[in-house]
């Protein structure tokens, strides 16, 4: 077969940081401002304190203003609901962050109504859903948009092909069919409910796996020469594996990305990237 070609998620993101980096230390000169970032972290799930930290030391290492807000797990809704409303009202913050998953007596949909949907960088809120999925211009989330970048960075064809995403979840399976749809791909979403998934799979040129399965996508799942996106993330025995049975399907793809240093590097510069943006657009930049 033809060679494979692994898509290599840290050398794309550091290549999109340090042009986000380059672009704020321009506009600082400009402007004497620089792009701020709220992280709001409830409970201690250690996983999610991992990714917080990680968001706080890109920011000051990329040169923008970063606000850490830790909240108890036993935080009432109404306090969470007050610190975004003050993260709204304060002119340096530009982009608020409300790390998910929140405890279970949070209203998630509620919480993400109430971020400013001008400095809503993961693309959640439903004014963003809705732009993006009309084909408009918004903040999309940064999961798929970094894929869209990955797939940009590697030449790989989008227009007119099948992508099968596998998971309709509001973070990765729905803004990726509606960014894959604004780039004239064939988009099929496959879920826990699907009809014989292996071979709908088996039609894709692009396939994204985004189902949290360890080792889900095998062989029999996949076209030869397609391109392979695997978005899980999943700790098996302390070590971190993606939904795809990497080498087996390694065989079969043309592109594939690895777990980890795939996707995963990608949603953090996505984040920077977004939090630029807002920045931009709210000081007409
Ligand atoms: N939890 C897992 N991924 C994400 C993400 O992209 N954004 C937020 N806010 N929470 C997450």
């Amino acid at each position: 077969m033809d060679v494979m070609t692994l898509i290599d998620g840290k050398k794309v993101s550091a290549e999109i940081k340090e042009q986000v980096a380059d672009e704020v230390g321009k506009l600082k000169k400009q402007t004497g401002k620089v792009p701020g970032l709220a992280v709001v972290l409830v409970g201690e799930d250690p996983a999610s304190a991992v990714y917080v930290k990680n968001k706080n030391k890109t920011c000051e290492k990329m040169g923008f203003q970063s606000f850490s807000h830790t909240l108890s797990a036993d935080t009432e809704e109404k306090v969470l609901l007050k610190l975004i409303a003050d993260l709204n009202a304060n002119p340096e913050v530009n982009g608020i962050l409300v790390q998910l998953p929140l405890p279970d007596h949070i209203n998630e949909h509620k919480v993400l109504e109430a971020i400013d949907p001008k400095k809503d960088v993961d693309g959640f809120h439903p004014v963003n859903v809705g732009t993006l999925t009309s084909g408009g211009n918004a903040l999309a989330p940064c999961t798929p948009a970094g894929i869209i970048e990955m797939l940009d960075f590697y030449k790989i064809d989008i227009e007119g092909q099948h992508a099968v995403i596998l998971g309709r979840s509001n973070l990765v399976g729905k803004p990726m069919a509606s960014l894959l749809l604004k780039r004239h791909a064939t988009v099929t979403i496959c879920h826990s409910r699907t009809r014989d998934l292996p071979t709908v799979a088996r039609s894709a040129d692009i396939l994204v796996a985004a189902i949290g399965k360890p080792g889900f996508v095998t062989p029999d799942m996949v076209k030869e020469g397609a391109v392979v996106i695997d978005v899980g993330i999943n700790r098996v025995d302390g070590k971190l594996v993606g939904d795809v049975d990497f080498e087996q399907v390694a065989e079969k793809a043309a592109f594939i990305t690895p777990v980890p240093g795939g996707v995963g590097p990608m949603t953090i510069a996505m984040l920077m990237k977004n939090t630029l943006s807002a920045f931009k657009k709210t000081n007409n930049l």
